[in-house]
């Protein structure tokens, strides 16, 4: 099964570099998305062997369009691309500022879900892998636990573009589970990258790479429509 093919999504720096340098290390032909090509190409050379480039704004439709027309078949489609644009709460936010956050975080996912099918149907093996959060995850923001504080409603275009995220994760795994897709979310938990300036707690993005590696290579008995961590386990949504 050398053969096989990923794309990833935002995967010029950050997790989604990782993740596209851990699956050109399993031996596949890994597509680097990235919206600019000077920094997709540089990512490229620093992966190495597997990595090709592929210019993709996931807010571009007719840009998904031509780089979906340059991709035959593929195995793994990590969305993983995604923007963090305040730390407000909703009553601190415009919906332009929702909007921004959606047009990447959930329409550019849809948009290149649906661009990338057909390849992915010529896969033997589909498997999406959309990268979300844990601070989407509604039974977190509402209940004690050791990640968030209840009640407390910051970031909230992004975490509940994240929620929406998980929402398609589930539609997306009914809709395509009888073709023999896998499609899971990840919480990859808090990394030390340009999303989290100042976080001085977040952890290594390549840590958070390793879940997404595992969801991209399901066996056939692995789970679909589910919500993990980047440990594989299961987050409540
Ligand atoms: N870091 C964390 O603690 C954390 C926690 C939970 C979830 N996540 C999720 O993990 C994913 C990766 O985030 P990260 O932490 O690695 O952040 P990052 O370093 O800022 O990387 C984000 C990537 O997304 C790309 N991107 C943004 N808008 C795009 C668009 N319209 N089209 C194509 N690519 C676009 C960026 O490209 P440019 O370089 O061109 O901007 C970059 O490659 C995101 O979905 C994020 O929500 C991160």
């Amino acid at each position: 099964m050398n053969d096989r093919t990923a794309l990833v999504t935002g995967a010029n720096k950050g997790i989604g570099k990782h993740i596209a340098r851990l699956l050109a290390a399993e031996g596949l032909t890994v597509y680097v998305g990235a919206r600019d090509a000077g920094r997709g190409q540089r990512a490229v050379e620093e992966i190495g062997a597997g990595a090709r480039p592929l210019v993709l704004d996931v807010t571009d439709p007719d840009g998904i369009a031509r780089a979906a027309a340059q991709v035959d078949r593929l195995d793994v489609l990590v969305n993983n691309a995604g923007v963090s644009l305040s730390p407000a709460p909703p009553a601190e936010s415009d919906a332009e500022e929702f909007r921004r956050t959606y047009e990447t975080n959930v329409f550019g996912v849809v948009e290149v879900t649906n661009a990338f099918l057909p390849a992915l149907r010529r896969s033997p093996h589909p498997r999406i892998v959309n990268v979300s959060s844990g601070t989407a995850s509604l039974a977190w923001s509402t209940n004690p636990n050791p990640q968030f504080t209840p009640g407390s409603g910051g970031a909230a275009a992004y975490r509940s573009s994240k929620a929406a995220l998980n929402a398609l994760t589930v539609f997306y795994a009914q809709t395509l589970a009888e073709e023999g897709f896998k499609v899971n979310a990840l919480a990859p938990g808090l990394r030390a990258t340009d999303l989290t300036p100042g976080a001085a707690a977040g952890g290594d993005p390549a840590e958070a790479a390793r879940g997404a590696l595992r969801l991209a290579l399901l066996p056939d008995d692995g789970p679909t429509g589910g919500f993990f961590s980047w440990d594989a386990t299961p987050v409540p949504w």
